[in-house]
């Protein structure tokens, strides 16, 4: 298929009618009361999940296989180069949740979690999780990427006023009643979808967004640019599979590594683009590619994004400290016995990637679960809603 940016998905052909596979609801009762002893042994309990499904269809997981299920699904997570804190993952558990409005306040709760509560800067890796979907029956879902994104404005000339990457979600958001300032840093409202409401917005306000002003340690011109980024980076469009069930809203966060913003928001051509700016505030000859001006204006960007966060107060990593890390995690994991499926070309950071060990290797590529999968329809959803294949009621 060809929306933008999407890539195989070894899950696109989920069936959210199909019923629940009770092999891969064992599998993972196995794995979980393998590795959690404390919760006893796995074979009363399969017992149970067996009868369930057979007389229901498909079967309730406790609070402790939930819990577990989503630290594993982050363990799992072959494109995250920030697993070795997987077991400190704090979930919530919202199965209860089933109003837009019910569901947003719990969002709100996220966040403010997410962000460090009483120490806001002092992130948190927080999952919120939504009921599970019941085959058959419709669900609710968040249509956004991100909990927090800033809107794209598309001006007559082509030209773009904020992140070009939101430009059809935020078309999509004003066709259903919303307006923004029209700034490069406007929240977008979030669009939670329910079977009983339709298409909500629900906007996020000042209070609920940690924002970062970026400056540079000594290029004092820097914060002119007037670029900021928001502390927290919250998924809230992937769906989490846990033993055969589906929780398509389960939105999770964990903080950010320097480049994501200082190298992708920031550098990508098709996002703020801000290299030839910054290139010429630099001062550096632009005139030939060999003068490595691109390169230059890349790292000071990265700096910029660095020093800030730390200034604010607002936890990030940079990508050497990470790619240590997530080499202390393929060790911590191999002797437990267990191989860290990785894909190497989401591992190794966007800049100075020779420069970090994890360039330096290869990774097993296995699919395992429990997992997290960007369906191809939530894609759509988020990033050209006005062209998406299914209709806006339909599951
Ligand atoms: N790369 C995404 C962004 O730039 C965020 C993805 C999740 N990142 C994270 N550090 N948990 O917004």
């Amino acid at each position: 298929m060809s929306v933008p940016g999407y890539r195989d998905n070894p899950a696109e052909q989920w069936d959210p009618d199909a019923p629940v596979d009770a092999i891969e609801a064992e599998e993972f009762l196995r794995l979980c009361y393998g590795e959690e002893k404390r919760l006893g042994p796995v074979e009363p309990r399969l017992a149970v999940v067996r009868a369930q499904i057979a007389a229901t269809g498909t079967y309730t997981q406790t609070h402790d296989e939930v819990a577990y299920g989503a630290k594993v699904a982050w363990r799992n997570a072959s494109k995250c180069i920030g697993r070795l804190y997987w077991r400190s993952l704090v979930v919530l558990d919202r199965r209860c949740a089933s109003s837009s409005e019910h569901i947003f306040a719990l969002l709100l709760r996220h966040l403010r979690q997410a962000t460090g509560a009483a120490n806001p800067g002092q992130l948190r890796p927080v999952i919120s999780i939504f009921p599970p979907v019941t085959p058959g029956r419709p669900y609710p879902r968040i249509w956004n990427e991100q909990l927090i994104r800033y809107a794209g404005y598309r001006r007559a000339d082509g030209s773009v006023v904020g992140d070009p990457r939101t430009v059809e979600f935020t078309e999509a958001m004003t066709a259903l009643g919303w307006t923004g300032r029209g700034t490069d840093h406007d929240v977008l409202p979030v669009a939670i979808e329910t079977p009983e409401e339709g298409v909500r917005l629900f906007e996020l306000s000042d209070g609920n967004v940690l924002e970062v002003p970026i400056t540079h340690p000594d290029l004092p011109w820097f914060g002119e640019l007037g670029l900021r980024w928001y502390a927290v980076p919250a998924i809230a469009n992937m769906r989490l599979t846990i033993g055969g069930l589906h929780y398509p809203l389960a939105p999770f966060n964990g903080w950010y590594m320097g480049t994501e913003i200082g190298a992708r928001s920031f550098g990508d051509p098709d996002r703020f683009d801000m290299l030839p700016e910054v290139a010429k505030r630099m001062g550096l000859d632009t005139s030939s590619e060999a003068t490595l001006w691109r390169d230059r204006a890349l790292i000071e960007l990265n700096r910029a994004v660095l020093h800030s966060y730390d200034l604010a107060g607002v936890k990030i990593s940079d990508h050497h400290t990470e790619s240590e890390r997530f080499l202390t995690h393929i060790r911590n994991e191999e002797r437990a016995g267990r191989t860290v499926p990785a894909d190497w070309s989401w591992i190794v950071p966007p800049i100075s990637g020779s420069a970090t060990r994890v360039f330096h290797r290869y990774y097993d590529e296995a699919d395992q679960r429990p997992a997290f999968y960007l369906d191809e329809d939530a894609h759509e959803r988020a990033v050209c809603p006005m062209r998406r294949k299914t209709s806006a009621s339909g599951q």
